[in-house]
């Protein structure tokens, strides 16, 4: 097997020592960059980039060109998930994505298909950006949640208050049940169908589980998410590939989230930093959690926000820089530049013998 040149990222999931904290951005692919623009426009649609994988492999390594970053993430969505299960999904530019037909009950479940093979162009696109990447940094291939995929498949889109599918966690469990069960094959084998690939590194993203109780959110995200980790610690593929999970809003669930098996967690913006590394202690990483509108301030303020997350984690080699969440449309390409090159230099001081 080959051997990746930029180990930062994986040095820090399995505990080794670094000269710096690595660093990589959620939706580092995305229209904050105009050549983001310009191969979508390429592509005509956003579902058409997601399904070509020259031009998804193509979005995933622009981010790479442009910034010292310590890894890549393959260009899709979660969303692709239940489109191969049978909810077509559909995409408009001021709407984002959504389904026509979301789930009501039971029987709409039953007639989902658990069959994920229509994926392959992400598997596709994973193989273009492998040669792409020529072995210089990790590739992070991921999906969305059981609950926070079932979330979309019920409510057809994000809405406000999500009451349709917070109610059916309480008036027809039984559907969210059948859901969840569902969901959990077809995540697992995706992920594996993902590493099989060339993805170095798993992340789930758990983007509602917040929206849930505690009780629920053990019973419908936390537990599935586990469920999904041993089917991944059971393959031969997968069974030692660094899994991340990420909970937004999840801040009140560390210590139950660090039970889970994944091996690194990722923290939203509302959570500090030093408070989550006591909970969670030293055998997990931390990824995150510079708040995503750092990146609207001047050079100094996001230099400033920046050093807070790296001194908030101090000393210690299990710390990959990110933001809360995904970096906004609206980001000048050029603040970013100024956050990498910023969280390189800084963070060295933390990192030596
Ligand atoms: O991180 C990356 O660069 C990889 C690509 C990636 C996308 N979506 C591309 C995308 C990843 C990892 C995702 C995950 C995703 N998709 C999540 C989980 C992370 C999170 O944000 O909480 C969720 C909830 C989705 C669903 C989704 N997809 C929404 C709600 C939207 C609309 C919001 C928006 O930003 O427009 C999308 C569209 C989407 N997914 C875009 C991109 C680059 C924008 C599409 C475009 O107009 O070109």
């Amino acid at each position: 097997m080959s051997v990746i040149k930029n180990r930062r990222i994986l040095d820090v999931l399995s505990g080794e020592p670094v000269d710096k904290t690595p660093v990589w951005i959620m939706r580092q692919a995305g229209r904050y960059l105009p050549e983001y623009k310009k191969t979508r426009a390429e592509a005509g649609s956003f579902l058409d980039l997601c399904k070509t994988p020259e031009l998804a492999s193509e979005v995933t390594v622009q981010p790479i060109r442009r910034f010292d970053l310590d890894a890549a993430i393959i260009f899709s969505d979660i969303l692709t998930i239940p489109d191969a299960m049978g909810l077509e999904l559909k995409f408009e530019d001021n709407r984002g994505p959504y389904f026509d037909n979301p789930l009501d009950n039971l029987n709409d479940v039953s007639s989902l298909s658990n069959n994920v093979n229509s994926l392959e162009y992400v598997a596709e696109a994973i193989i273009h950006t492998k040669t792409k990447l020529n072995n210089e940094i990790p590739l992070i291939g991921f999906s969305g949640s059981p609950w926070t995929l079932s979330t979309y498949m019920i409510e057809g889109a994000a809405t406000k208050e999500f009451r349709k599918v917070r109610s059916i966690v309480f008036n027809n469990p039984e559907m969210l049940n059948e859901l969840t069960k569902k969901l959990i094959k077809s995540i697992s084998e995706y992920l594996i169908m993902q590493a099989k690939a060339g993805a170095n590194i798993l992340m789930i993203f758990d983007s509602w589980g917040g929206l849930l109780n505690t009780n629920n959110y053990v019973h419908f995200s936390l537990n599935p998410m586990k469920e999904i980790i041993n089917n991944l610690r059971n393959n031969e593929v997968t069974k030692n590939i660094p899994i991340i999970l990420f909970t937004r809003g999840g801040g009140g669930w560390l210590n139950k989230i660090s039970e889970a098996g994944c091996n690194a967690i990722g923290l939203d913006w509302t959570v500090d930093i030093s408070d989550a590394r006591k909970i969670v202690g030293e055998n997990i990483c931390l990824q995150g959690n510079l708040d995503p509108c750092a990146l609207h301030g001047t050079e100094q303020s996001i230099k400033d926000a920046a050093s807070k997350v790296i001194d908030g984690y101090g000393f210690g080699h299990r710390h990959i820089f990110n933001l809360g969440h995904g970096i906004d449309q609206y980001v000048n390409p050029d603040n970013l530049g100024v956050l990498i090159d910023h969280v390189k230099e800084y963070s060295k001081k933390y990192h030596q013998n």
